[in-house]
């Protein structure tokens, strides 16, 4: 049986992705370590917490050897590395709690993988998720390619690409057999409702205002987050060592035209007037450094792998809205305690 390591499973991207691997290798054992920050939810995969193959790991990619005597006691085939520090907004207040979980982490990853695997790499992979955000902002023209120069502008973004530049480094320097992929914003269920749909989503419901940074005119790539896992897996198994992917929906919104057409679907789903939700819109101080535009040009994947998005975002977006509906005891479960203090400091 395959030893797979995911970290960050009961997070947003790594709960589906670790509910996929359970659920489709019964031949592979799967490790989900975590270490259960605020964006970490065991609520997330309780689905599958049962299953005679998987296993949970509470732990921090941080302590190093820590790390080093989970390798040594599992010697893992493969590692698929999601956790992460991850919203840009907590990295404009925090930017060393970025430093340390991104960079140094993923650094103990990377180390105890190489050493624990001493060069004999036979049926071996080290496959780490990271964004395009690292690739900085557009203006309104072109998209990102996997040949873009890297150009992060916020501390989250600084601290993926040096993540991703240690990745290349292990593959040049020691062989490490690595694949990566660099993805647009994803939506979808079990998202924490700190970034821009699942917070909407949650604000509508609650009535409460819809802040909208400087004068909503940035666009973003929206990628469904079950077309991600998809794509994360494809590249797992068929990917090519030593290559990176970018991945997104081909999906681009402006922030001001999706939030309308949230507040539209919203009214409907929730037997509001129309126009209801539309008053709780209100322009707020910009983010600093805000990127104005992201856009992935996904044709490697599509042409060197298959992949491309199953849904489109009217659909993917339609079953986000159910999902946090039929869903409020996890909505509220997350958006008690600490969260109140977090919205407090970054809205009032
Ligand atoms: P998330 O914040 O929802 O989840 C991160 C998970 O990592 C949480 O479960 C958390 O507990 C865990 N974690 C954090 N620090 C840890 C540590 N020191 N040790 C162990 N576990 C720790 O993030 P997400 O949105 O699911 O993103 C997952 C990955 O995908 C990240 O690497 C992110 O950079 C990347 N990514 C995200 C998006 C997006 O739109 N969300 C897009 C592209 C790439
Ligand atoms: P976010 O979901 O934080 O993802 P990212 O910054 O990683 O792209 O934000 C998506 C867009 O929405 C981004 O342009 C910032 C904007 N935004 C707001 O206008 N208001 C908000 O309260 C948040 C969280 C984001």
């Amino acid at each position: 049986m395959k030893k797979i390591l995911i970290t960050g499973g009961a997070g947003f991207i790594g709960s589906h992705v670790v509910r996929r691997f359970v659920n489709k290798y019964p031949e592979y054992h799967i490790f989900n370590l975590d270490a259960l920050t605020y964006a970490g939810n065991l609520e997330n995969i309780k689905d599958i917490e049962h299953n005679p193959n998987y296993t949970f790991i509470k732990g921090d990619i941080v302590d190093e050897t820590f790390i080093n005597k989970l390798f040594s006691v599992h010697n893992f085939d493969g590692v698929l590395h999601l956790a992460a520090e991850s919203h840009v907004d907590r990295s404009i207040k925090d930017p060393l709690a970025f430093v340390k979980t991104n960079v140094i982490g993923t650094m103990n990853l990377l180390n105890a993988a190489k050493n624990q695997w001493m060069g004999n790499y036979e049926g071996k992979r080290f496959y780490h998720i990271s964004t395009d955000e690292v690739y900085g902002s557009l203006g309104a023209e072109g998209l990102f390619t996997e040949t873009t120069p890297y150009d992060p502008n916020s501390p989250y973004s600084a601290s993926k690409a040096s993540s991703d530049h240690f990745v290349r480094a292990y593959g040049a320097t020691y062989d490490l057999p690595y694949v990566l992929t660099n993805c647009s914003n994803n939506y979808g269920s079990y998202h924490f409702p700190e970034k821009l749909i699942p917070l909407f989503i949650n604000n509508i419901i609650n009535n409460k205002s819809l802040p909208v940074y400087g004068d909503g005119n940035y666009t973003r790539d929206w990628l469904y987050v079950e077309d991600h896992a998809a794509a994360i897996d494809l590249v797992f198994h068929k990917g090519k060592n030593h290559e990176t992917y970018n991945i997104g929906g081909f999906n681009e919104w402006k922030n001001i035209d999706l939030v309308k057409l949230l507040c539209q679907l919203m009214d409907q789903k929730l037997g509001r007037n129309e126009g209801t939700s539309h008053q709780l819109i209100t322009y707020v101080k910009d983010r600093p450094g805000h990127d104005l535009r992201y856009a992935i040009d996904s044709t490697k994947i599509n042409k060197e792998l298959g992949w491309k998005p199953s849904v489109t975002f009217e659909e993917g977006l339609g079953k986000t809205i159910d999902w946090y509906l039929s869903n409020s005891e996890w909505l509220q479960n997350v958006t008690s305690g600490t969260y109140k203090d977090y919205y407090k400091k970054q809205y009032s």
